[in-house]
């Protein structure tokens, strides 16, 4: 099918039809009208194009991990020929790149600490509160094991009890009444990822934040993918705590991320790893006093390359547009949708409901292995996708961001129907 027997397959398809009529025709838009940026962002070949990603693969999994454009790798490279000639540790740019960091998530630097991924953000948290046998945690049940595993190792060594809820990818109340149908008066903390890297569904985070505190339970959520991917002001969504990693969709260096804690409850939540930088003094001091901020987290020497690439990667974002990334990453994930809704036998999993899907689309194939369209998708068609077997969804996720375009939808559902044909 060429480009406009594909528009004329979607407009032919019902409703959702016309939502990709008009999304073809805003996916053309400029990413940026700024000219006045560090990078040339007016257009998203432009962008593209400061990805060294292979041309010959279409790559589709940033939910899995987010390759570094080039700026991103050059102010690496530079720092770190710096710091090999110099010989120093650099912690001050940790600092400005804390600054860098807590504007792009709307809280202040004292809230923020760098970690080596949302893994290990989720574990600060879930080691740093004190939690008794008996008391309970709950989340959904398709956490990624970067999520859920931190809590399940305090079921294992403390006793904590967990609960898991399913979530519903129809109706976004739906998920409230079933987070909360778990919730007791053991319940200590709640976790959610605000976006699941199953099927990208968007949990309402603001609502569940309201509930959480009027009923004084610590709210964590799981950001490794949401951050990049959408706008995420932290103090808008009212959550105690956020984790989030670099390599995803920010397309920061490889092992960064960083945590949020609302500096009111900082102090619940106990350094479970700590060095120096995490004291106020240097020496030894007669008692050991914590830094008075989430810095606390952060102790020894720390790769300052890194943070400054991972700062290079949030300016690049606000250069291109947060709100422009989303709608993109978004509008593709939604044509592809419509484009391959209705291939015989397959069926989305993501969420229909605009407030809860992403740039996230997965769909499955009755009685095809979610790996056999993986491999064709992969050797006969060049795309890289990722298998969802979680839950035994037997899924195939596409991730849509900004080194993508409608001619990549195009040949993605050109691809998946005929490897589904063909299966
Ligand atoms: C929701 C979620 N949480 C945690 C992780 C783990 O991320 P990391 O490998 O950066 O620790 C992932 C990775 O895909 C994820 O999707």
């Amino acid at each position: 099918m060429d480009r406009k027997g594909f528009i004329r397959a979607i407009a032919a398809s019902g409703t959702g039809a016309i939502v990709g009529a008009k999304l073809l025709g805003k996916i053309d838009a400029p990413a940026s009208t700024a000219s006045s940026g560090k990078w040339a962002t007016e257009s998203w070949a432009q962008v593209r194009a400061l990805f060294p990603l292979r041309p010959e693969v279409t790559y589709l999994n940033t939910g899995g991990l987010g390759p570094a454009s080039q700026p991103v790798l050059d102010s690496v490279f530079e720092q770190g020929q710096t710091q090999a000639r110099v010989g120093e540790h650099y912690h001050k740019l940790l600092g400005q790149s804390r600054k860098v960091a807590a504007d792009f998530f709307g809280v202040n630097p004292s809230e923020i600490a760098f970690v080596r991924n949302a893994s290990e953000g989720n574990s600060v948290i879930s080691s740093g509160l004190s939690l008794k046998k008996g008391d309970e945690v709950v989340f959904e049940s398709h956490a990624h094991p970067g999520g859920s595993f931190a809590w399940m190792n305090r079921q294992k060594l403390d006793g904590v009890k967990v609960k898991i809820f399913e979530p519903s990818s129809a109706n976004s109340e739906e998920n409230l009444e079933r987070l909360f149908d778990q919730v007791t008066e053991r319940t200590r903390v709640i976790q959610v990822s605000h976006i699941t890297a199953t099927t990208g569904l968007i949990f309402d985070i603001q609502a569940i934040a309201a509930e959480a505190k009027r009923r004084g339970i610590w709210f964590h959520v799981d950001g490794a993918q949401s951050a990049g991917m959408i706008p995420v002001n932290l103090k808008t969504l009212g959550c105690d705590s956020y984790s989030t990693s670099g390599h995803k969709w920010l397309n920061g260096p490889i092992e960064t991320g960083l945590i949020y804690i609302d500096s009111g409850r900082n102090d619940e939540v106990a350094c479970s790893h700590i060095g120096a930088y995490s004291n106020d003094a240097y020496e030894l001091p007669s008692t050991l006093t914590y830094v008075d901020s989430a810095v606390r987290h952060e102790y020894g020497t720390r790769n300052a390359a890194s943070a400054g690439g991972l700062q290079t990667a949030l300016e690049l974002q606000t250069e291109i547009g947060r709100q422009k990334i989303a709608e993109h990453g978004a509008r593709l994930a939604q044509l592809a949708m419509e484009g391959v809704r209705g291939t015989k036998g397959l069926e989305i999993l993501s969420p229909i409901d605009p407030k809860m899907r992403s740039s996230i689309l997965t769909f499955r194939v009755a009685d095809v292995e979610c790996s056999a369209i993986y491999s064709a998708l992969s050797k006969q068609h060049k795309f890289r996708t990722r298998v969802v077997t979680e839950r035994d969804l037997n899924g195939v996720r596409s991730s849509w961001h900004v080194y993508q375009d409608e001619e990549d939808v195009h040949r993605f559902v050109k691809a998946v129907r005929s490897v589904v044909a063909s299966l």
